[in-house]
């Protein structure tokens, strides 16, 4: 009987000392030490002794106990001590390391050119509105004096959508903002001041066009609405967000939507607007920028209203183009705006 005490001693012991982990001391420590464990089958046995000798033995088996006990807490304490050493190998700080900086990155260029222009104009009265980007063909040309088979609709290079037509006729995307106009007038009352900012698309890609592209219209709609106040309009703009020093100038034009309509031009940055320095942007002092005009009569009363009464002007200009057109911009190729080249995104 003391020898199989002894034996257990001596295996529990060798088996504890190849131990290096608490998964594998908590699976010995039960096989040994556990209720169910080799000890207490031993002291099982040691009851059908009989009494003096279980007495001597019951002792030696106490003090046994208590040492196998002693050895497995000091084992746990060791590995307890390793895993610790481990941890602060593994997880140390470097507290002077830098830290790690997150890359804080800005609105695009033209997104930063759309809040300016949107800026310039709510500081005279306008509002901002957001008109369809895709829209019925009635809003983007019908209304605007484009009926169904009108050449002129040949200016706007748009892309139809294949899907069934509506009421109001083929769905479009939008290939210019001027279908805000319509959309403006069913939904408020003169006076009309707003400024509407979007995406359009037209089947082009050149070093001066893109197939998606924004613009932003303005229309005013008023009693009394004369050119005057479209040219005062016009160059509070160019004044506002080109400089001081920059003139503007309308040119005869046809738009259907427009009468009489305009195309309207800024002085160059570059020259100043002097032809005889021949300068290299703009051959001849002025740049052209986009359309504009007296609201048509049919656009009026497209939008019910009744154009003895009332009348308007509006101005539909690209985003890109003005915002190239901008003092030291030198943007030569209006896609790189699009290459999400970061050489280029971040010098704004
Ligand atoms: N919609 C015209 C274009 O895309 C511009 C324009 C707008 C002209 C408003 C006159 C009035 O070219």
């Amino acid at each position: 009987m003391k020898s199989k005490i002894q034996q257990l001693k001596d295996e529990a012991l060798a088996l504890l000392d190849k131990i290096t982990d608490r998964e594998n001391l908590e699976v010995l420590k039960t096989d040994v030490l556990g209720r169910k464990g080799k000890l207490n089958e031993l002291m099982k046995e040691m009851m059908t002794l009989a009494d003096d000798e279980r007495k001597v033995i019951g002792q030696f088996a106490n003090e046994l106990k208590g040492s196998i006990e002693h050895a497995f807490g000091e084992k746990e304490q060791s590995i307890f001590q390793q895993e610790e050493l481990r941890r602060a190998e593994d997880e140390w700080i470097d507290v002077t390391a830098p830290g790690n900086f997150s890359d804080a990155g800005h609105v695009h260029p033209i997104t930063q050119a759309i809040a300016e222009i949107e800026e310039t104009f709510k500081k005279i009265g306008f509002t901002s509105v957001r008109a369809p980007e895709i829209d019925w063909d009635y809003y983007v040309f019908e209304s605007l004096n484009m009926p169904g088979d009108h050449p002129a609709r040949d200016d706007w290079e748009t892309f139809f959508v294949d899907a069934p037509e509506g009421e109001k006729g083929k769905i479009v995307l939008t290939p210019h903002t001027s279908n805000a106009q319509v959309h403006v007038m069913e939904s408020q009352k003169p006076p009309i001041r707003v400024i509407n900012i979007n995406r359009t698309y037209r089947r082009q890609a050149d070093i001066r066009h893109l197939p998606m592209f924004h613009q932003f219209e303005g229309l005013v709609i008023d009693r009394g609405m004369t050119i005057s106040n479209l040219k005062g309009t016009i160059d509070y703009f160019a004044k506002t967000y080109f400089g001081p020093t920059r003139e503007i100038r309308l040119r005869p034009h046809h738009f259907r939507f427009t009468e009489p309509s305009f195309e309207v031009d800024i002085s160059c940055g570059m020259c100043n607007g002097d032809a005889s320095l021949n300068c290299r942007l703009c051959k001849g002092g002025w740049l052209e920028i986009g359309g504009a005009g007296m609201v048509h009569p049919n656009v009026l009363k497209a939008g019910g209203l009744d154009p003895e009464e009332f009348s308007g002007f509006a101005f539909g200009w690209g985003v890109e183009r003005t915002m190239m057109m901008k003092e030291g911009m030198n943007i030569d190729d209006i896609r790189v705006l699009y290459k999400n080249d970061l050489r280029f995104v971040r010098q704004f």
